[in-house]
């Protein structure tokens, strides 16, 4: 059975003694579970304060961005080694504000996830498409534009280590999720790239969803065949919220 996973993805929240109650909080929850991977991916400078609250615990940590390069002359850049140096399992790449505010193309987002993977962390690669694609029918073709780009540089060796996202644009921060069908039926066409590249990919790859996961609909998405968790951005916010996502995606 494929690994399941809760992920949080605090965006640019948080405070020290915010963060401080939070952590404590996930933490605790994350005793209970028993066989979900939970993690939170938080700003840069909280590393030290997440390394220090949930090491030793079931709750793993990571961030939300990392360099291709790495070392070097890239003023404002932090490299895959300096967030294993704090402990990170995971890290997002192509995250859709990294996409369209950042101006991060597929290269690049590919590009990051190898990066990660030679740092021996696990890169979470965001797919997904816009409000205007879904509706100009063309869903399949970008996320499979978006996925073939990273499988090309990551081979099957670096997918067989990685975990992928799909995120609709429109579902994330609207409170619009996608129904628990239509996620499904997009991983089920992720499913079927990674199947293409190398059938075994296919049965080990984590699909995550993301966009307005909440307590509330998290069973019914994690209950569909190819969806094996979430990628939780507002709702990771709120202890007693993505404690309850962790919990859904343990009892899937
Ligand atoms: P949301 O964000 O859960 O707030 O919609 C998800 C994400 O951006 O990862």
């Amino acid at each position: 059975m494929r690994q399941r996973l809760a992920v949080g993805n605090w965006k640019m929240h948080g405070s020290l003694p915010e963060n401080r109650d939070l952590l404590d909080a996930v933490a605790a929850a994350a005793a209970g579970l028993k066989k979900a991977v939970c993690a939170v991916c938080v700003p840069f400078p909280y590393l030290a304060q997440a390394q220090s609250a949930l090491a030793g615990t079931r709750m793993a940590w990571g961030a939300q961005n990392v360099s291709q390069h790495p070392k070097g002359a890239f003023t404002g850049e932090v490299s895959a080694a300096m967030l294993r140096e704090f402990g990170c399992r995971y890290v997002l790449v192509g995250h859709s504000e990294r996409r369209q505010l950042f101006g991060e193309g597929d290269a690049t987002v590919a590009a990051k996830a190898k990066a990660a993977l030679e740092a021996g962390l696990t890169p979470i690669v965001c797919v997904g498409e816009t409000l205007a694609e879904r509706e100009a029918g063309v869903t399949e073709k970008v996320v499979g534009r978006q996925f073939g780009a990273a499988a090309e540089v990551l081979g099957v060796k670096g997918l067989a280590s990685s975990v992928l996202a799909y995120e609709p644009v429109w579902a994330i921060g609207t409170g619009k999720t996608a129904t628990p069908e239509q996620a499904q039926a997009v991983h089920a066409f992720v499913r079927g790239l990674l199947a293409r590249q190398d059938a075994g990919l296919a049965n080990g790859v984590p699909i995550l969803y993301g966009g307005s996961v909440k307590a509330a609909n998290a069973a019914e998405l994690f209950a569909m065949a190819d969806v094996d968790g979430g990628l939780i951005g507002g709702a990771s916010l709120a202890a007693s919220e993505f404690t309850a996502i962790c919990q859904a995606a343990d009892a899937a």
